[in-house]
């Protein structure tokens, strides 16, 4: 297999983890590159079904190496939990690593993130609360703690005496929150290394090294989607870190000629959680459809998702930023009892007319928008069972084509349902 990079093409949930976990069978090493547990992994496989947060959907198979990698944030807690589930499930983590580089996200941080979005009177987000955003701030400010710190008494009780002065005057002054004793984060920490311990990959140069002389195959697993992006989403409505196929290379620490191909999972509509610009959003009861059949509620937070049209204005646009070169196209089964589907090629300033057929990005605007649809009709078919391409109804085929011709990339699988079985490789 190619060394792939599977990115989410919208704004997450779009079946990223089926796609990795399909993809994984035939990989040797799998790492997730960005994120938190703000992510929630979906696979179902042989009927069971496995929600993963940090974890990456490559645990399923056996003899695989999984990297929690460089790029990530990791709430201990949350880990500790994830990963007593599987082991509770039998499921074998001995391939599990953890990149001693990655962030670890304090209490403070969820806490900051939970006030925040309580407290917001405009500009609400709808985090998950995870601390998701504190914590790359934090890393991007130079003041956050890494895995490897946890094993390094000294370099910890260092690093702590130049964040706390500031974290506490931050956390009292802006937030009126409780500010943290040294002893205290020293406790929590040494909690924390044991958590960790079994995981840590020490040795990751040379393991890292290895595998790419021996010309292993790696696959990269994004968390969230294009959309939400820090620097290429809908800002500031989006996460803090790099969902796109480019943030694979930074956060594994694999350079982009490591990565052959880049497969962005698009549903065949468009479903969004939490706050921000949704041009395509349906607020009727064809949106109330697609979120009944599609079980569209998030796996992290339960929150009912936001459900729309498929949007090939920003869906190009993720394909020139995300870097795809093809696309797997998931959920197409919920269209099966649609007497038509629309798919948005372009937006319409409902201020003067204009007609935007590229991703205009100031999103303040977007309230302004309104989707230019063409109609398709639905093929009313029960497509669940089907398992190649030849075998899709006319009408299936030509939507493909049309999203193909207007994305200018290939649909390279295609997927008719949650379970592993119910995928068609084009
Ligand atoms: P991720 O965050 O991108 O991995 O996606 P989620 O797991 O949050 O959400 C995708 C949901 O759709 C999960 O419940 C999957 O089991 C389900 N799913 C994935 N592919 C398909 C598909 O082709 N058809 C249907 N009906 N469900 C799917
Ligand atoms: P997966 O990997 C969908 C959204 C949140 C919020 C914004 C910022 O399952 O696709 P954060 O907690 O990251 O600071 O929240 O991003 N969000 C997701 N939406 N799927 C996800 O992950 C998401 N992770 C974050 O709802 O709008
Ligand atoms: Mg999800």
């Amino acid at each position: 297999m190619k060394n792939t990079v599977v990115v989410g093409a919208q704004w997450g949930d779009e079946g990223k983890a089926k796609i990795t976990d399909l993809l994984a069978e035939k990989a040797d090493f799998i790492i997730r590159y960005q994120g938190g547990c703000n992510a929630g992994h979906t696979v179902v496989a042989n009927g069971k079904t496995f929600k993963f947060h940090l974890i990456p959907s490559g645990i399923l198979y056996k003899n695989k190496t999984c990297l929690i990698g460089t790029g990530t944030v990791i709430l201990p807690e949350y880990f500790e939990q994830e990963i007593n589930g599987l082991i509770a499930d039998g499921i074998d983590v001995s391939g599990l690593k953890i990149s001693p580089l990655a962030t670890i996200t304090m209490p403070y941080h969820t806490e900051i993130d939970g006030y925040s979005e309580d407290n917001a009177k405009k500009g609400k987000i709808g985090t998950t609360k995870k601390g998701i955003g504190p914590t790359y701030t934090d890393k991007m400010a130079r003041i956050a703690l890494k895995i490897q710190d946890l094993y390094s008494p000294e370099t910890l009780s260092e690093k702590l005496d130049i964040i706390l002065p500031l974290k506490n005057k931050q956390l009292k002054e802006v937030y009126g929150l409780e500010p943290y004793t040294k002893e205290c984060l020293t406790a929590l920490c040494e909690k924390y290394a044991e958590i960790f311990r079994p995981y840590v990959w020490f040795d990751w140069q040379k393991g890292m090294e290895d595998f790419k002389k021996a010309g292993k195959s790696i696959l990269f697993e994004g968390a969230q989607g294009v959309m939400l992006d820090v620097d290429w989403g809908t800002y500031p409505f989006v996460t803090s870190s790099n969902p796109i196929g480019g943030g694979a290379s930074v956060g594994s620490g694999y350079g982009p000629k490591v990565i052959e191909e880049v497969i962005g999972v698009a549903k065949a509509y468009v479903t969004r959680v939490g706050e921000g610009p949704f041009v395509t959003e349906l607020n009727n009861e064809v949106g109330d459809k697609i979120r009944e059949i599609g079980h569209e509620y998030g796996v992290t937070t339960g929150r009912p998702r936001r459900c729309g049209w498929f949007d090939a204005v920003t869906m190009r646009y993720a394909v020139l930023v995300g870097g795809l070169t093809s696309v797997a196209l998931t959920k197409i089964d919920v269209f099966d009892t649609f007497d038509e589907i629309k798919v948005c090629y372009a937006y319409k300033d409902t201020r003067n007319g204009k007609i935007y057929e590229t991703y205009p990005t100031d999103v303040f605007m977007h309230k302004y928008l309104e989707p230019v649809y063409e109609t398709h009709k639905g093929w009313k078919t029960d497509v669940t069972g089907l398992r190649s391409y030849d075998e899709l109804p006319d009408n299936a085929k030509k939507y493909i084509s049309c999203l193909e011709e207007l994305l200018g990339v290939k649909v390279s699988i295609l997927s008719v349902g949650p379970d592993r079985e119910q995928t068609i490789f084009i």
